[in-house]
């Protein structure tokens, strides 16, 4: 009986550190694209500071380096600090020493003087995104023309355009051209589905999610089938527990009560002796 309890206990605490293992990478400023010298900041938002959650990348010129240890970024926390130089272009990831990684985030920093600030996170499906153009030189915003995939889809006076109610067709790649200053470079848009539409069985668990894995995903849900099953046992432990506590409490009463009748008997028969 103890050691049921005590499996079921055990399977608990994996259960939650299995579900505190995650994080997500988010970028402050939020864009895609940087220009040369930009100051950015990237963050592993965990759940669990003990799963010791590191800032990888993959660039054109090495793989899998990490913040700090590898001769670049500055690491603060569980944030890591980058000025920016066209080098560092690459696929950004938060990474746990269990294996677990974070969503995954592409940046772009151009040597160039034009950038297109776009989402650097999926957008959810029904939403508006604000794609922004910028100049280096130039504080205020320059009329920009904006591209998806190789086409021109709109020219903005004010530089920046919005597009209402992002559909899975919206999903592209995006640049945009400020005439006499030059063309941003590209940069994915991803659209994902909402959160109440129930994803096809073919998607991936949407990014940031438990475990991240496929096989570990049916993992999570045969291990919380468990973890129901285990609240019902110990549910059961605990009231046969209690019954049987108020059943010995009761004996144990009666038997005192006739021990003391037993005793006062003996105590009158000896008086009227
Ligand atoms: C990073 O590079 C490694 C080694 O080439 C590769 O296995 C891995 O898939 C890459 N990761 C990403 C996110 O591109
Ligand atoms: C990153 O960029 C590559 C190449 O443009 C693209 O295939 C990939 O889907 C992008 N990944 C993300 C997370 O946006």
């Amino acid at each position: 009986m103890k050691e049921t309890s005590l499996q079921c206990l055990l399977i608990l605490i994996s259960l939650l550190s299995c579900t505190t293992n995650q994080a997500r990478l988010t970028v402050s400023p939020s864009s895609s694209q940087f220009f040369d010298y930009d100051s950015v900041s990237l963050s592993c938002e965990e759940d669990d500071s003990s799963a010791g959650w590191t800032l990888r990348r993959n660039t054109s010129r090495e793989q899998r380096t990490q913040c700090g240890t590898d001769g670049w970024g500055k690491p603060a926390g569980s944030t890591c600090d980058i000025v920016a130089f066209h080098l560092d272009s690459g696929v950004y990831w938060c990474e746990s020493r269990e294996g677990p990684i974070s969503n995954m985030v592409n940046l772009t920093v151009t040597g160039g003087s034009v950038i297109l600030q776009s989402p650097v996170l999926p957008v959810m499906e029904g939403d508006d995104v604000t794609l922004l153009c910028k100049t280096m030189t130039t504080f205020s915003n320059l009329p920009a023309a904006f591209y998806k995939d190789g086409s021109l889809i709109r020219k903005q006076p004010a530089g920046h355009m919005t597009i209402q109610h992002v559909s899975r067709s919206d999903e592209g790649l995006y640049k945009c051209d400020i005439s006499g200053h030059g063309e941003s470079p590209s940069s994915w848009i991803t659209v994902t589905g909402k959160h109440t539409t129930t994803p096809p069985p073919t998607s991936t668990p949407p990014p940031g999610s438990t475990c991240v894995s496929p096989s570990l995903f049916s993992l999570v849900l045969t291990v919380s089938f468990l973890k129901s099953v285990c609240v019902v046992v110990l549910l059961v432990l605990l009231v046969l527990l209690v019954r049987r506590q108020v059943q010995r409490k009761s004996e144990r009463e009666e038997l005192e009560m006739m021990t003391s009748h037993t005793v006062t008997e003996k105590v009158v028969v000896n008086n009227s002796q």
